[in-house]
C-alpha cells in the first residue's frame, strides 16, 4: 500500500513504517498530545496551522520519504479504527479514597453515603463531631469503609490534619469534595457585621482554598486526582440579602476555574456544583432566622420545580464528577438548581 496526500496523521501513525518516518522528520511533534489531536488532519492541513510552523522543505522531504516506502499493516486493526479511541471512563468508585467535608449532614452526608456505597473509602470531615461520627456509623452499617476527622475547614492546621489522616489510613487521595459551608444571616449589605462577613468568607471561601491547597500538593505528586467544590447558584448570580454569601460562592467559582487551569496538564480535574435550594439544615434554618431578625428580603428565589432538591439529588452529581466517567470535565461549574437560574 502506498501513501497518498489524503492520508490523515491518524492513519500515518497507525502503520509502523509511516509512524517511523513521521518520528524521523517531526521528532519534536510526534509525542506531543497536540499532535494526536491532529489525527484527523492530513499533512497539508497540519502544515497550514500557523503554530505548527512546518517549513515547506521539511514537509516536502517528509512526503517524499513516505512516497518511497511500501506501507504494510502492522496489526489486524484497520487504520481508520486505530487512532484516538480513548477508553470510556467508569462510574465505579471501587478502591477510591475520597474526602468529604461538611459530611455530618445535608449534601455532604448524602454524598459520603453514596460514595461509600459504590466502593469508595470515605474520610468524613466536619466540625460537628457527634453528627460526623453518626455519618461514619451509617457508612459502616451499609458495609462501607471510612474514618472520621473532626476539623474546622477554615483552620489551616485542621485541614492539614484531615489530609494527613487520610494519607495515613489509605496512602492516597483520589478526590476531595470540598463541601462544608454556612449561610449568611439575611440582611442588606450595609447591615452585615464585619465579624459575620469574615466568618462567611473564612468558612465558605478560605475553607475551600485550604482544602484545595493541601490536597493539590498531594495530588500533584500522585499525578492524578479530582476536586469538587460546592459553590451555589449564588456563585453565578446574586441572591437578594445574601451579598456576603454570594461573594464567597463567586470566590469558590473563581478558585475552581483558576485551579482547573493550573492543574489541567497534571492529571487533576477541578469542578464545582451549584445547588439552588436543597432540603438541608441550611434551608431549614432560614424561616426561623427571618422570624427572629424581623427582616424580609425584597426578593425570594423562584423555586421553579415547586420544591427543594433532596440532598441525594446533589450526591448523584458528586458521584459522577468524582468518577472517571467525567474524565473530560474540568473547570465545569455545574448548576443543579431545578431551573432556578433560568
Ligand atoms: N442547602 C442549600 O440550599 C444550598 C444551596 C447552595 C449551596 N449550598 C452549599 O452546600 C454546602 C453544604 O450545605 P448543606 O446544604 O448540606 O447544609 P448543612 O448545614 O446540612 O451541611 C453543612 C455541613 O458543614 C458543616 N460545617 C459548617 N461549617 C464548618 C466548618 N467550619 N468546618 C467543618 N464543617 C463545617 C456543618 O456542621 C454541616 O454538617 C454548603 O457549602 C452550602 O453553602 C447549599
Amino acid at each position: 500500500m502506498s501513501y497518498n496526500e489524503k492520508w490523515t496523521i491518524g492513519e500515518l501513525l497507525a502503520y509502523e513504517q509511516s509512524a517511523a518516518i513521521l518520528a524521523k522528520h517531526l521528532p519534536e511533534f510526534v509525542n506531543e498530545p497536540t499532535f494526536k489531536m491532529a489525527s484527523m488532519h492530513t499533512l497539508d492541513q497540519l502544515a497550514a496551522i500557523p503554530q505548527v510552523n512546518l517549513p515547506k522543505d521539511r514537509l516536502g522531504a517528509l512526503k517524499a520519504d513516505l512516497a518511497s516506502v511500501n506501507i504494510v499493516q502492522a496489526s489486524s486493526q484497520s487504520a481508520s479504527a486505530a487512532p484516538m479511541t480513548a477508553p470510556v471512563g467508569s462510574l465505579s468508585h471501587a478502591g477510591k479514597v475520597i474526602i468529604v467535608t461538611g459530611a455530618a449532614g445535608g449534601i455532604g452526608r448524602a454524598s459520603a453515603l453514596l460514595l461509600a456505597a459504590v466502593g469508595a473509602k470515605v474520610t468524613v470531615v466536619d466540625f460537628n463531631e457527634e453528627a460526623g461520627q453518626e455519618t461514619l456509623r451509617m457508612i459502616k452499617e451499609q458495609g462501607g469503609e471510612g474514618i472520621f476527622v473532626q476539623a474546622d475547614v477554615s483552620k489551616s492546621a485542621d485541614v492539614q490534619r484531615y489530609i494527613e489522616a487520610t494519607l495515613e489510613a489509605h496512602g492516597k487521595i483520589d478526590c476531595l469534595f470540598n463541601n462544608a459551608g454556612i449561610i449568611q444571616n439575611f440582611s442588606l449589605l450595609q447591615d452585615i457585621d464585619e465579624e459575620h462577613f469574615d466568618r462567611i468568607i473564612n468558612v465558605n471561601l478560605k475553607g475551600v482554598f485550604l482544602g484545595m491547597k493541601f490536597a493539590l500538593s498531594v495530588m500533584e505528586k500522585q499525578g492524578y486526582g479530582s476536586i469538587i467544590n460546592t459553590a451555589s447558584t449564588t456563585g453565578v448570580r446574586a441572591e437578594h440579602s445574601l451579598a456576603a454569601y454570594t461573594a464567597s460562592k463567586h470566590g469558590v467559582v473563581g478558585l475552581t476555574k483558576g485551579a482547573a487551569l493550573e492543574y489541567v496538564k497534571k492529571g487533576i480535574r477541578v469542578n464545582a456544583i451549584c445547588p439552588g435550594g436543597v432540603a438541608t439544615g441550611i434551608t431549614a434554618s432560614v424561616p426561623q432566622q427571618l422570624q427572629e431578625s424581623g427582616y424580609l428580603p425584597e426578593e425570594f428565589p423562584n423555586m421553579r420545580m415547586g420544591r427543594y432538591a433532596e440532598p441525594e439529588e446533589l450526591a448523584n452529581v458528586v458521584a459522577f464528577l468524582a468518577s472517571d466517567a467525567s474524565s473530560y470535565m474540568t473547570g465545569s461549574i455545574i448548576l443543579v438548581d431545578g431551573g432556578l437560574t433560568l
